[in-house]
């Protein structure tokens, strides 16, 4: 091990315990709760930190509109806050305690969790929305967990929030887009409705500066309302009981920090004691791929690193191998689980004691000029490889292994990572602004102002697909319309087209196919298989159609898991789409569409898309031989991605649905169209805005 890490300046401790705090040490992962019982679990509960700080919490709140809450991860905020609210009454009259995440899985995760320690069913007193699913009963539930972005479509219908007396945004210094623009607007909602208490917590956070983004005073200058209940926010630190974490790095940069990540867990397996790993990769496909080279080392009954037992945790996974990440390491196996940086702040895994970090994660980025939005892997800040050390420090102190170099840490390394706000396409903030009844966006109260070009070029799009009038406000009622649904506005358009054509029941399979990841299942190396399997369901006009296709084929198998198996389509994605399509259906038919079928035919069905996504439209170029495009907007080079049905047919023009960057910028989703389509689906954008000879 000596060779490879150079150790870190901290002196090297016994990696079994450290008893520097006096605290309850485990040797072991702890028990699993519910093997244990109630009784156990809350004393599992009266262990975590946050605990010793009831009192004062409940006081805060009673007495502050705003509190802001700074807690090291795991240290309860999540899971304990939202019941001492309930237990002090919070939830009573009807009332609702609301708490929010930016990522949907940890929604899921943490509801469940808080559930099984009040003892109740989920979806009942404790439940959860998230996008397309929503697990709670009006009436009965009184905790309910939900991303930020929900809640934020939440005030379309009650703008003020009425049903929440207390609001927990939640894991803010993540700074993903709905919570920027969450504060905005609980700002504003605070100035109508006093008594609205807010909790703003998170493990990191510039409490200073978030304290006084919310510093309101009253007209006539005093600190407190007429009830005596100060605006001034009050800020709260829970002091955790992390233990030390020993800090390695590598000496040399590595290469592939896949391999190295896998090469330091079977190290750590062979050379260090007992504990569970924690190892940061970026995305599914990377973590899957590591999670198969270890399963197959651990598959050989006759080496030690039969004791692995490898688990992978990133967003999309199925209930029950959620459960698995949580459950008891059981005696003498080693539990790997190999994450996104969910489990940076969001999740809390007991028993990891060794931290594997390969310093990435997949951000997003955004291109107003290109406007090209691409999830890229990218290095991580700072504060995000000092949280991921500290996961090592849960139940003892712990070592973590980074794949980087001091010197890169030291010097490259970026202090804080940028708000998503900041790197994202704006397109469905401003319109929800816009519903919401923000006229001004740009003099929006923002926590960190977006970029005035990603701005500009957000109304550009909703102003060419109809959705803004030229005084920038919605249109009725297609804006309307458009802002109601839960999807991207171009998704949403084409939906709405889709009434007018008459193909509003393949269109919503469409979309509920493209609101999943993918609907194939991941294979790595070879794809033969899968390309052979995708021939049976390819349509010339393209993926759009193929989609339909194998919708038509699940539902004919019966949405059977071993058709599914067999045509290397992911049986999991394919059960979300049909949710998905059916809670689709259920909303647009409220906003007055119709469902109805034009028997698949694709020209009709094709129109529908180019409605939404005629700005997305290329032409091949003539003399290409390497099938080159160049779009309409900006004559940009893209190429049609691999994985679409249409890769090497290319035809002359296609419009796509999205473009990804790697080696080269490629057309994800592509449909096959007749370039007069345009004209007659945008003729505005293409007639007036930007003429393009090429068409006439
Ligand atoms: O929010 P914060 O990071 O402060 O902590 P938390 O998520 O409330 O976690 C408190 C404790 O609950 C930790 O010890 C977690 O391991 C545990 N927990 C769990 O066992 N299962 C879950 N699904 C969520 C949390
Ligand atoms: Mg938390």
């Amino acid at each position: 091990m000596s060779q490879f890490w150079k150790p870190g300046t901290e002196r090297p401790r016994s990696s079994l315990v450290d008893d520097e705090e006096g605290g309850v040490l485990f040797y072991s992962t702890p028990p699993p709760s519910s093997s244990y019982g109630y009784a156990n679990l809350e004393k599992q509960r009266q262990r975590l930190p946050v605990f010793k700080y009831r009192t004062a919490i409940l006081y805060l709140v009673e007495y502050h509109s705003t509190v802001i809450i700074v807690g090291e991860t795991g240290s309860g905020k999540t899971t304990q806050i939202p019941q001492y609210l309930k237990e002090a009454g919070w939830a009573e009259g009807g009332r609702l305690i609301a708490c929010t995440q930016p990522r949907r899985l940890a929604v899921q995760s943490v509801a469940s969790r808080v559930a099984e320690e009040m003892g109740v069913k989920i979806g009942e007193e404790v439940g959860y929305t998230i996008r397309f699913e929503d697990k709670t009963v009006q009436g009965v539930t009184k905790i309910k967990f939900l991303t930020d972005g929900v809640l934020l479509r939440e005030m379309m219908d009650d703008p003020l929030l009425t049903k929440y007396s207390v609001i927990m945004v939640d894991e803010a210094h993540e700074r993903s887009i709905s919570t920027d623009m969450l504060l905005g607007l609980l700002k504003k909602i605070q100035r109508r409705r006093p008594e609205l208490r807010l909790i703003i917590s998170s493990a990191t956070i510039e409490a200073e500066s978030m304290s006084n983004f919310f510093r309101t005073r009253k007209k006539n200058g005093h600190a407190t309302d007429d009830n005596g209940l100060k605006m001034e926010p009050s800020i709260l630190s829970v002091e955790g009981k992390g233990y030390p974490v020993e800090i390695h790095y590598v000496q040399e940069p590595v290469s592939d920090y896949l391999q190295s990540a896998v090469d330091t867990v079977l190290l750590i397996h062979e050379k260090e004691a007992v504990g569970d790993v924690l190892v940061f990769l970026t995305g599914q496909e990377e973590i899957d791929a590591a999670v198969q080279i270890l399963v197959e080392k651990a598959s050989d009954k006759t080496s030690h690193f039969s004791g692995l037992l490898v688990l992978p945790l990133y967003s999309g996974l199925s209930r029950s191998d959620q459960d698995l990440i949580f459950s008891q390491t059981p005696k003498g196996k080693r539990k790997v689980v190999i994450s996104t940086n969910i489990a940076e702040t969001s999740l809390t895994l007991e028993g990891v004691v060794f931290v594997v970090d390969s310093g990435f994660s997949k951000q997003r980025f955004y291109n107003p000029i290109s406007d090209i939005e691409n999830l890229v892997v990218a290095p991580i800040s700072k504060a995000s490889a000092k949280q991921r050390a500290g996961r090592a420090g849960r139940v003892r102190s712990g070592k973590c292994f980074r794949l980087y170099t001091e010197d890169y840490f030291v010097k490259e390394m970026p202090a804080e990572g940028i708000p998503e706000m900041q790197r994202s396409n704006l397109v469905s903030s401003v319109i929800q602004l816009k519903a919401l009844g923000i006229d001004n966006i740009l003099g929006f109260d923002w926590l960190a102002s977006p970029p005035p070009e990603s701005m500009i070029r957000a109304l550009e799009v909703l102003y060419s697909l109809g959705i803004l009038d030229e005084d920038a406000k919605l249109t009725t009622p297609s804006g309307f319309q458009v802002a109601e649904i839960p999807l991207d506005p171009m998704v949403s358009k084409m939906i709405i087209a889709a009434d007018t054509l008459g193909c509003s029941e393949e269109i919503l399979t469409i979309a509920a196919v493209l609101s999943v990841q993918s609907i194939w299942v991941s294979v790595r190396g070879k794809h033969k298989g899968l390309d052979e399997v995708k021939l049976r369901f390819a349509a010339a006009e393209g993926d759009h159609v193929t989609h339909l296709n194998v919708y038509k084929g699940f539902l004919q198998s019966g949405k059977s898991s071993q058709w599914c198996y067999k045509n290397y389509i992911n049986y999991h994605a394919m059960k979300k789409v049909v949710d998905t399509r059916e809670q689709l259906c259920r909303l647009v038919r409220r906003l007055g569409i119709v469902l109805k079928s034009c028997q698949g035919d694709t020209q009709t069905i094709r129109k529908a898309i180019l409605a939404g996504f005629f700005s997305h439209a290329s032409q091949l170029e003539e003399y290409s031989q390497n099938g080159m495009y160049k779009t309409v907007r900006n004559s940009q080079e893209v190429y049609i991605h691999p994985s679409s049905v249409l890769f090497r047919v290319n035809p002359k023009w296609v419009v796509y649905h999205s473009l990804v960057s790697t080696d080269k910028h490629y057309m994800h989703n592509v449909i096959a169209i007749d370039p007069s389509w345009l004209i007659e689906a945008a003729p505005h954008f293409y007639q007036l805005k930007r003429p393009n000879p090429a068409i006439f």
